[in-house]
C-alpha cells in the first residue's frame, strides 16, 4: 500500500539490548510482552537515522555521538505521561488539611519561612499547578519563600508545562470555581494564571540522576505519584534513595495511590492521617533500616 512503511522486525535479542540500556537511562522496564510496543514506537527512530535494522538503531544509542540527545528524544514517545489537575482527592485533602498545617507549625517554631514542594515526574504541569492553587487558596504564607519544583524526563512535557495551556481533559475532576479564578480561556483552551505561575519552576531531570538531585537543594514534600510503577525494583530503591536524602528531617512522600515502599525502604515512617497513609522522614534523621 501507499504511504506504509516496511515493518523491520526487533528480533529477542535487539528487544533486550535496546530494553536494558533504555533500563539503566532512566529506570523505565519493559518486559518482554512490550517487544511489540517498542517496536512500533522505535520505528519511525530508524526511519529518521536512516537505519536499516534495530541493531543499528541500538549502535547508534550506545556509540554514536549524537546518542545523549536521541535517548532523550525517546523518553518523549516511551514515557506514560497520563495527568490531570487535583488528582487523588483525599491524598490533595491530607495534604491541605494535616500536612501544610504541620510543617507550618514546626517551621513557625524554628523561624524558617520557606516552603519547598517537587513534583517528581510532573509531566505536563497539572501537579504542580494544583499544589500551587491549593497553597494559595490556604493563604497564611505572606512573607514566605514558597517553591514548587516541577521535574520530568521527557522535553516535550516539559515544554507543555512551561506554555501552561491546557484542554477539557485536565479539567475531568476540577471544580468550576478553580478555572474561574485561577485559569483565562484562550482559543478553547485554558492558560493558568501568572499568580499560580509564579510559585511554580519547570525543569529537565532523570531521576536516575542522582547527581543532578542532589543540586536541586532540600524540599519539605515531595510528590512523586504514578512514576514509579513503571520501574523495576532496583530502580525503585535508587530514586526512593534520592528522596530519602532530598526530604528535609519530617519531611513527607507522597506516593500515588496503588504505589507504596514495602520491599522498597525501610527509612520512612507511614503515618496514618485522618484522610490518607503517607510516608514521612523521622524527624531525628535516619534511623531504621537504609533506604
Ligand atoms: C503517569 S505520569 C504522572 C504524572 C503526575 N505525577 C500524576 O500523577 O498525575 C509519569 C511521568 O513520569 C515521568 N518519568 C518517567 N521516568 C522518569 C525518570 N526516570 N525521570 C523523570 N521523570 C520520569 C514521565 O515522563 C511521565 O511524565
Amino acid at each position: 500500500m501507499f504511504g506504509v512503511e516496511p515493518e523491520i522486525p526487533l528480533s529477542d535479542e535487539e528487544f533486550r539490548l535496546i530494553r536494558d540500556l533504555i533500563y539503566s537511562h532512566c529506570g523505565l522496564y519493559f518486559d518482554s510482552d512490550a517487544t511489540y510496543l517498542l517496536e512500533k514506537r522505535l520505528a519511525k527512530r530508524l526511519q529518521l537515522h536512516q537505519l536499516s535494522g534495530f541493531k543499528d538503531y541500538y549502535h547508534f544509542l550506545k556509540y554514536n555521538r549524537k546518542k545523549d540527545q536521541e535517548l532523550s528524544d525517546i523518553m518523549d514517545i516511551l514515557t506514560t505521561n497520563e495527568t490531570y489537575f487535583f488528582r487523588e482527592a483525599f491524598q490533595l485533602k491530607a495534604f491541605t488539611e494535616e500536612i501544610i498545617p504541620s510543617l507550618r507549625e514546626m517551621k513557625l517554631k524554628s523561624g524558617d519561612r520557606t516552603l519547598r514542594i517537587w513534583s517528581a515526574g510532573c509531566s505536563s504541569g497539572e501537579e504542580p499547578y494544583t499544589i500551587a492553587m491549593l497553597l494559595l487558596d490556604m493563604g497564611g504564607f505572606a512573607g514566605w519563600n514558597v517553591e514548587i519544583v516541577g521535574t520530568d524526563i521527557s522535553q516535550r512535557v516539559i515544554q507543555q508545562a512551561r506554555k501552561g495551556l491546557y484542554g477539557k481533559s485536565s479539567f475531568r475532576v476540577t471544580d468550576d470555581s478553580y478555572i474561574r479564578r485561577y485559569f483565562t480561556e484562550q482559543d478553547g483552551m485554558y492558560r493558568v494564571n501568572d499568580k499560580v505561575r509564579e510559585l511554580v519552576t519547570i525543569s529537565h531531570l532523570n531521576l536516575l540522576d542522582a547527581n543532578r538531585i542532589a543540586f536541586l537543594g532540600r524540599m519539605d514534600v515531595i510528590y512523586c505519584r504514578n512514576v514509579i510503577i513503571y520501574f523495576d525494583q532496583v530502580a525503585r530503591r535508587k530514586v526512593i534513595d534520592s528522596f530519602f536524602r532530598t526530604l528535609r528531617d519530617g519531611g513527607y512522600l507522597l506516593l500515588g495511590h496503588s504505589e507504596s515502599l514495602m520491599n522498597i525502604s525501610t527509612a520512612f515512617t507511614l503515618k496514618h492521617l485522618k484522610n490518607d497513609m503517607v510516608y514521612q522522614k523521622p524527624l531525628s534523621g535516619r534511623v531504621g533500616g537504609g533506604p
